[in-house]
């Protein structure tokens, strides 16, 4: 059998058209609030991570900054909802080769910057029965 990969579910990604307007849906509707909120230029997108309950895996909720972006042309394509899934790793790059080595396309040559100083990849759809894989290595805690 082959060893497990990932540590947890980090997060779940949301397409959004409007980051406040889905903030205000998910407070006033499910009562889960934003824990974080940042803008990632390089991935086109304003963001923020939502805290459900006591447990540790997040939402996270993405608007695009323009018309380039992914999440626009997600949006333009698919319509608002559920974008990617994303898990927890030990180590990103080691991980992405792994899975490079299994057969399966990753997006990135090399990790990019994710949330808070996280450093992230991502298995193509098409090699992932659909879903968009987002590989995340957290930041080291000082
Ligand atoms: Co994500």
């Amino acid at each position: 059998m082959t060893a497990p990969l990932f540590t947890t579910i980090d997060h779940v990604g949301i397409a959004v058209p409007d980051l406040d307007a889905a903030l205000a849906f998910y407070r006033d509707t499910f009562g889960i609030v934003s824990a974080h909120e940042e803008t990632n230029e390089e991935q086109g997108v304003r963001e923020a991570m939502l805290a459900v309950g006591t447990g540790d895996t997040r939402l996270q909720l993405l608007a695009p900054l323009d018309a380039s972006s992914p999440i626009a042309r997600f949006l333009d394509r698919a319509g608002p909802g559920v974008q990617h899934v994303a898990y927890t790793v030990e180590d990103v790059q080691s991980a992405s080769a792994l899975l490079r080595s299994r057969g399966l396309r990753l997006l990135y040559d090399q990790p990019r910057r994710g949330t808070a100083g996280s450093r992230v990849n991502f298995v193509h759809p098409k090699d992932a029965g659909g879903v968009l894989v987002e590989l995340v290595e957290p930041a080291r805690r000082a």
